[in-house]
């Protein structure tokens, strides 16, 4: 739109493609470190995006987080007009607060779109004992086969040591990121500027080799905070990823350049 010409946001979107070397990036105005708001227009633009992929029943897989909580909250019954839609958490709840998680967050994208939802109540770390045994109890099995049936998933990026920190780490760990020089994180998996893995945590659910299969996949991160989260994430050659952020983190990666 002309509105969006003028912004030059055209323009930024087109130099954040070549610099991240994706196919797809919407940048909305705005930084959302300093403006509340913008979050929800990274849910909205999310949310357009989302509805674009649609095509009947679709299975979508979410992560938790403040940026997926804004993108549930403005969901309306439209997007789903003659669907059928089933929210699934991608992977096993990461200790985050009831607000953030994303069993909490698969339910009300539910409740606001007509849709359905299943839950996966199992904790973030999991040992490797517990994890053999809960694999195999039916009810975790079901949302496990619904997860790997995904054809969209959302998710949010989070600046590495802001992640440990709210996940309440333990010291080991933590170690293990701080030396690994951990600066973005997705999916449980902590990433380097390069983006090598230098930390996973270990639970049941969505794994990032997972993602290659999945036709639609919607990054959902804005704020200069995260610029190097973004930029790292991006590093691991997501293909069919469209990253979905805002002027504060794309002004920001351009910088370096
Ligand atoms: C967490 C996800 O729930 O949210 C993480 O498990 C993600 O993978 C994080 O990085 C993002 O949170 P926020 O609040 O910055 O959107």
């Amino acid at each position: 739109s002309m509105m969006r010409e003028i912004s030059g946001i055209n323009e930024t979107e087109e130099k954040l493609k070549q610099a991240l070397g994706l196919e797809d990036v919407v940048v909305v105005q705005g930084d959302s470190d300093k403006e509340p708001w913008v979050k929800n227009e990274l849910g909205r633009a999310c949310a357009v995006r989302m509805k674009a992929a649609l095509t009947g029943n679709n299975i979508i897989a979410v992560t938790g987080g403040s940026t997926m909580a804004a993108v549930a909250d403005v969901l309306t019954p439209d997007i789903s007009a003659k669907r059928q839609l089933l929210f699934v958490p991608a992977r096993g709840g990461i200790g985050e607060d009831v607000a953030n998680q994303a069993n909490t967050i698969c339910a009300k994208m539910a409740e606001r779109t007509g849709g359905k939802h299943r839950v996966l109540y199992v904790p973030d770390q999991v040992s490797p004992e517990v994890y053999k045994s809960v694999v195999n109890e039916p009810s975790i099995k079901e949302v496990l086969t619904l997860i790997k049936q995904a054809d969209i998933v959302l998710h949010g990026i989070g600046e590495a040591m802001t992640m440990a920190e709210r996940r309440k780490t333990g010291k080991e760990e933590m170690e293990k990121i701080i030396r690994g020089h951990a600066v973005g994180e997705a999916f449980g998996y902590y990433f380097n500027e390069q983006g090598e893995i230098v930390h996973k945590v270990r639970t049941i659910g969505l794994q990032l080799e997972d993602l290659h299969r999945i036709r639609h996949v919607f990054a959902v991160a804005g704020g200069a905070s995260k610029a190097k989260a973004i930029k790292a994430y991006m590093n691991t050659k997501p293909e069919s990823t469209v990253l979905i952020t805002d002027e504060g983190a794309a002004k920001q990666i351009l910088a370096w350049r």
